[in-house]
């Protein structure tokens, strides 16, 4: 047993919690969290005020506290450690010092510098995390109509995998759809203001992360989700049936201006619309498929410099063109996409 600062936080709250940690560089990889009196307690570096900052937008209940952790094996704690003693310590500002895994899948951000030790670093990658089986190098950003981004293969093969999410397992191939763990939380924070007896539309469903956990979460729901991808949607029929989602999940294989324009006019609660790149262009038919008094999660690209506001200008100046009244609730940064860029979500009632 090691003693540590730890975070104290709700229990089922503890993917979300994990990966902001891990962004921020604080968790510790060595020691495991545990769970007591309905709580979990989370190993961390320290916090620091913008951290805590941070972490707070995000979660209301959350104390540092110290507790008695449990070790992690002999292995290293961290990939650099690793890979410092095998890599000439010119490139050792160069080693990636985050990660996504999905499943058995490592995705990492390999600057060119690097390329010599591309095994190097797939092997250590599989050291530190038994689990992992490929390991892929980001070949670029998201891309295209279908936000499929490029690989660098580093180690084995297989990029189909498994990923478990709040308690939700989604199949995918990380090649051919769309998806970001660090979407976790925007996930659930969306599904928590879900309510009983709404009925939801995900216009860009992707595998279904978003549809699948409001599903999961609310037994009195009804959820229609769309995406053009064939891959994505492949994996999105079967991710629904693998929740046991199938009675309250509709999914379609199509374009979703062209699916609201012959099928929906006023017959959604909430609308889901991530897709930041494009999103804000397809407001006027989120509004036709929504009913009065409505709820529209809509997703954008911004920069850094007043990127949330900026958001709400475009939105607002949208929707004013649309003759309906509405209110610009919760904005927020959800995650950074590229240095300076951060993808935001703008929550909109519209009467
Ligand atoms: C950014 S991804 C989001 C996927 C999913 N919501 C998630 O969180 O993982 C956007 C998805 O929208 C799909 N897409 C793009 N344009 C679309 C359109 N006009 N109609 C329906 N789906 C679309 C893409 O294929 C992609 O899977």
């Amino acid at each position: 047993m090691e003693r540590s600062p730890c975070l104290r936080i709700p229990r089922g709250k503890g993917d979300a919690v994990i990966r902001f940690l891990k962004d921020a560089g604080l968790y510790r990889l060595d020691l495991k969290p545990r769970q007591t009196n309905g709580t979990l307690l989370i190993p961390i570096v320290g916090l620091t005020e913008d951290a805590k900052a941070r972490l707070g937008e995000r979660l209301t209940e959350f104390d540092v506290v110290e507790g008695e952790f449990d070790g992690r094996s002999a292995r290293p704690a961290r990939i650099s450690a690793l890979l410092e003693a095998q890599i000439p310590s010119e490139m050792h500002p160069y080693l990636p010092r985050s990660f996504d895994l999905i499943g058995t899948v490592a995705i990492v951000e390999l600057r060119d510098e690097l390329a010599p030790y591309a095994e190097l670093i797939g092997k250590a990658m599989v050291r530190v995390y038994p689990r992992v089986r490929t390991v892929l190098a980001k070949g670029g950003a998201f891309k295209g109509r279908f936000r499929v981004r490029d690989y660098v293969l580093l180690l084995g093969k297989e990029t189909e995998t498994v990923y478990r999410e709040h308690g939700c397992l989604y199949h995918l191939d990380v090649a051919k759809v769309y998806f970001s763990p660090r979407l976790a939380y925007e996930r659930m924070r969306v599904s928590s203001q879900v309510r009983e007896g709404e009925v939801v539309l995900d216009m860009f469903a992707g595998v279904g992360p978003f549809s699948i956990l409001i599903a999961k979460m609310h037994r009195d729901v009804r959820v229609y989700c769309a995406d053009i991808n064939p891959d994505a949607f492949g994996c999105l029929v079967k991710n629904i049936l693998v929740n046991k989602v199938a009675a309250r999940v509709t999914p379609a294989l199509a374009e979703a201006r062209t699916l609201i324009r012959s099928n929906f006019s006023k017959c959604f609660d909430r609308v889901v619309m991530n897709l930041p790149g494009e999103a804000v262009n397809f407001l006027d038919v989120a509004v036709r498929a929504l009913k009065s008094g409505g709820m529209i999660h809509c997703y954008a690209f911004a920069d850094r410099l007043n990127g949330v506001q900026k958001v709400r200008e475009r939105i607002a100046e949208e929707l004013g063109k649309l003759g309906r009244r509405f209110d610009l609730l919760e904005g927020r940064e959800v995650r950074a996409t590229a240095p300076c860029q951060f993808q935001v979500v703008q929550d909109i009632r519209v009467e």
